[in-house]
């Protein structure tokens, strides 16, 4: 068996995170709501512009926080995309939701919001959108179909953190978004996330929520005498010490982007004329949109040509890997209605895409490497 010598994701530490992980266990504070997650929450209410940040233990809670502020009851339609990771549903049908799934754009495979409008029905309680790679969906159309039938937003914002649509940052057009900080993403602390909140009617019941159903940040803040259980919830806030890791991340951001901008784009470079000679489908970003260098993702002609990808990398010590499998086929999907040929642009697309590795601390050597073991294949 080869060794894999360059793997897809290596986390690294970029700044200070230990230090301030340390000062945190030092400091008399390592359960939730210290001085570390106040800097987070501070940090993303002024450089995102939202009304409310709220880190959470990881993105799937700050989705199941969404299905519990929005009220989802037993039998209320969530339209999602296919292409998606298993949480940006499954928050919504533990509520008992049903999915309603959106097919996605060939070109940024994104929900596709000439479709969209099609899916409502008098149940559709929210439409929740993904972007992919940190590239916006074509959210100018979305929130004109939303606002027009009085549906709320939620941007499951896994992949976008910094980035925009249209000057705008990603996370401030839906009622709420959903970030999330698990070792994958440009910015980590292990296991972790936050929710974001641009509805203010949304905000109070967002801390309570998080707080297991007591208003104990009222308490803490002094407006109430003491602190009760007021309405559903769970323990939704990480810990102080996974918020200094995430800290020391945070202020690293524009060495963190700066080198994650630069690795996507000599992987876009010097793989171009390889791609076109082989039938292969580089990323799309639309005008108007910037994307925070999430993912470099390849669509192979075919499912084989992929197969055959993954394979000949892994030979040379290299794992690229697949990504989300259509959700409507999965075993849960098809039990809830879900059939092959629902969502055709996710089931061909997810069979050809390949993702290359892409990590904080990649180098030029191994990406080098990286490049030159791909140019080596022929689809
Ligand atoms: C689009 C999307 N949403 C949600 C999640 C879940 O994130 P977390 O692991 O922080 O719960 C992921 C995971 O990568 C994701 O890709």
């Amino acid at each position: 068996m080869t060794t894999i010598t360059i793997p897809f994701n290596r986390p690294a530490i970029v700044g200070r995170e230990l230090d301030y992980m340390a000062d945190a266990m030092r400091g008399g504070q390592t359960s939730g709501d210290g001085r570390y997650t106040k800097l987070c929450h501070a940090f993303f209410e002024t450089t995102l512009g939202v009304k409310k940040a709220l880190l959470t233990t990881s993105c799937t809670h700050a989705l199941e926080m969404s299905a519990l502020l929005l009220d989802f009851q037993s039998g209320d339609e969530v339209i999602v995309p296919s292409f998606t990771f298993v949480s940006t549903v499954n928050a919504f049908v533990l509520r008992g939701a049903q999915p309603v799934f959106a097919d996605v754009r060939p070109d940024t495979l994104n929900l596709d919001e000439t479709k969209l409008e099609a899916l409502i029905t008098p149940r559709t309680k929210a439409i929740v959108v993904v972007h992919y790679a940190g590239v916006a969906c074509e959210m100018d159309t979305i929130m004109r179909i939303a606002d027009a039938h009085g549906i709320p937003v939620v941007e499951d914002n896994a992949h976008g953190l910094f980035g925009t649509y249209k000057g705008r940052q990603l996370g401030t057009f839906g009622a709420l978004a959903t970030q999330s900080f698990h070792e994958t993403k440009n910015f980590t602390c292990g296991e972790g996330g936050a929710l974001l909140i641009n509805d203010p009617a949304l905000i109070d019941r967002a801390e309570i929520i998080r707080e297991k159903g007591t208003n104990r940040s009222r308490f803490f803040r002094g407006m109430v005498d003491k602190y009760t259980w007021v309405d559903v919830g769970s323990s939704y806030l990480p810990s102080d010490v996974l918020a200094a890791y995430l800290w020391g991340q945070l202020e690293q951001r524009e060495a963190i982007q700066t080198h994650r901008g630069r690795v996507w784009a000599m992987y876009d470079e010097c793989l171009a004329s390889w791609a076109a000679a082989n039938r292969v489908t580089m990323p799309n970003v639309p005008d108007g949109c910037e994307q925070p260098f999430h993912m470099y993702y390849l669509l192979m002609p075919s499912l084989e040509a992929r197969t055959a990808f993954i394979a000949h990398m892994k030979e040379q010590g290299i794992l690229s890997v697949f990504h989300y499998l259509p959700l409507h086929l999965s075993d849960m999907g098809k039990s809830m209605g879900g059939q092959v040929g629902d969502c055709p642009v996710t089931e061909d697309v997810s069979d050809r895409l390949v993702r290359l590795p892409l990590y904080n601390n990649l180098s030029e050597t191994d990406q080098t490497r990286v490049i030159e073991t791909a140019l080596m294949f022929r689809a």
